[in-house]
């Protein structure tokens, strides 16, 4: 087993889910036979405290023409990239009016950033979601973000005033490769943003299957200002989002241009006083996992014996580690319902569940409904009264299994 990949220490294993199918590999039948598998399992670090995985595919094998992932499948996103778009604007230095989103995915944020004829790149490898990008009128580099594009960038466009990376880094396997580049492209007063879920909330709600192949790493705030530092950067600002699950968002600007707010200050009391970083705070999230796990079979082998119809709500990338971890099959869940048309008529990675338009769900209402976009959890129970009106009944599994 390699070191951390921040500080090179050995690593803690804590969670072994085995042999798992790539989270967003939606497949036809014909490629059943060839479906692509690796070991899924998580560590931490105790110098760093970064929560990583031990393992991950190589990265084109995720990141590709077929990536199926699209930001503005949900609203919530749509409102709340449009909001970080209009601040990264107002706070752009007058001497570096460049923004560069690293993870640009479908556009949803640098859209608004191209509507104010603002000079913008998104780099962005998946060509599924860079050309939904392009097609906006987003300056999209269809790339994997490196030393070398950093170098066409500036020569381009000069330094960036902002730089962001909302659900990306977390996503990246070469971290230093990376925070080394944003060093190089950040301008002097430029700022940079980092946006990824939070490991204290995944252990808060046992988010057990934020945990798969795309995620190499799940930050905190002590993980990242380590990092940060190593590169002569610094964390100068924090704030909290409840989106996919519990997001921290980290203001990052070079060491000694800024002074760091309470807020920073707070969080990095709170993480060490919480125990965060403990063998018995990891060991306790593992035996949850297996609890829900447990508890969410016999529920639907319960409904299954009763021949009560269940479907699954969302598609969605977790939901990957959630089904083939605990067993989920297509006899329990018999179709999951997801609004991406890339998604639709394929089969979950895996466990081979089909997925269904949304027609499919509400043409004929299941008696129960598996939430595995628990995350957009207030969006889609708000916009689906009719369901629970005809009698239907939700299923979540995070924080803990219940039914509403
Ligand atoms: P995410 O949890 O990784 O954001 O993925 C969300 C998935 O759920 C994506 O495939 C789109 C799908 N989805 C729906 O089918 N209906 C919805 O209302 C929302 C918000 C998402
Ligand atoms: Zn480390």
């Amino acid at each position: 087993m390699h070191g951390c990949r921040i500080c090179q220490s050995p690593l803690e294993p804590f969670v072994d889910f085995g042999r798992m199918p790539l989270a967003n590999a939606f497949l036809t039948r014909e490629q059943f036979a060839d479906e692509y598998f690796y070991h899924l399992r998580a560590a931490w670090c105790r110098r760093c405290g970064l929560v990583q995985l031990v393992e991950q595919p190589p990265a084109e094998r995720m990141f590709n023409g077929r990536y199926p992932f699209f930001t503005r499948t949900s609203a919530r996103m749509s409102a709340h990239f449009a909001a970080l778009a209009a601040d990264l604007i107002a706070g752009l230095p007058d001497n570096a009016r460049f923004v560069v989103e690293i993870g640009s995915n479908d556009g949803t944020l640098l859209r608004h950033v191209a509507d104010a004829g603002i000079s913008h790149a998104g780099i962005e490898p998946s060509a599924s979601v860079a050309r939904a990008a392009t097609a906006l009128g987003v300056s999209t580099w269809p790339r994997f973000f490196d030393a070398g594009l950093v170098s066409e960038l500036i020569a381009a466009h000069g330094q960036a005033g902002a730089i962001v990376a909302a659900n990306a880094l977390s996503h990246v396997w070469d971290l230093h490769g990376v925070i080394g580049g944003i060093k190089t492209l950040l301008a002097p007063d430029g700022t940079c943003v980092i946006e990824d879920p939070y490991w204290g909330d995944v252990v808060a709600q046992t988010a057990f299957d934020q945990i798969y192949d795309e995620h190499a790493s799940y930050f905190s705030l002590t993980s990242l200002a380590y990092l940060f530092r190593m590169h002569d950067l610094e964390i100068h600002d924090v704030a909290a989002f409840d989106v996919h699950g519990g997001s921290r968002r980290y203001f990052i600007s070079h060491a000694g241009r800024r002074t760091a707010t309470r807020a920073v200050s707070g969080l990095r009391e709170r993480e060490q006083a919480s125990g965060l970083f403990t063998p018995a705070a990891f060991e306790a999230f593992r035996q949850r996992i297996d609890n829900t796990g447990e508890t969410l079979l016999r529920l639907l082998r319960g409904h299954q014996a009763r021949r009560l119809r269940v479907a699954g709500y969302g598609a969605t990338s977790k939901s990957t580690t959630a089904i083939n971890y605990f067993g989920i099959t297509p006899e329990l869940v018999e179709f999951i319902s997801d609004t991406t048309p890339e998604k639709q008529g394929t089969f979950t990675p895996g466990a081979h569940i089909p997925v269904r338009p949304h027609e499919a769900f509400a043409g004929r209402y299941p008696d129960r409904a598996v939430l595995f976009s628990w995350n957009h959890a207030t969006e889609i129970l708000a916009r689906e009264q009719a369901f629970t009106a005809s009698g239907g009944r939700w299923i979540l599994y995070v924080p803990q299994v219940h039914e509403r």
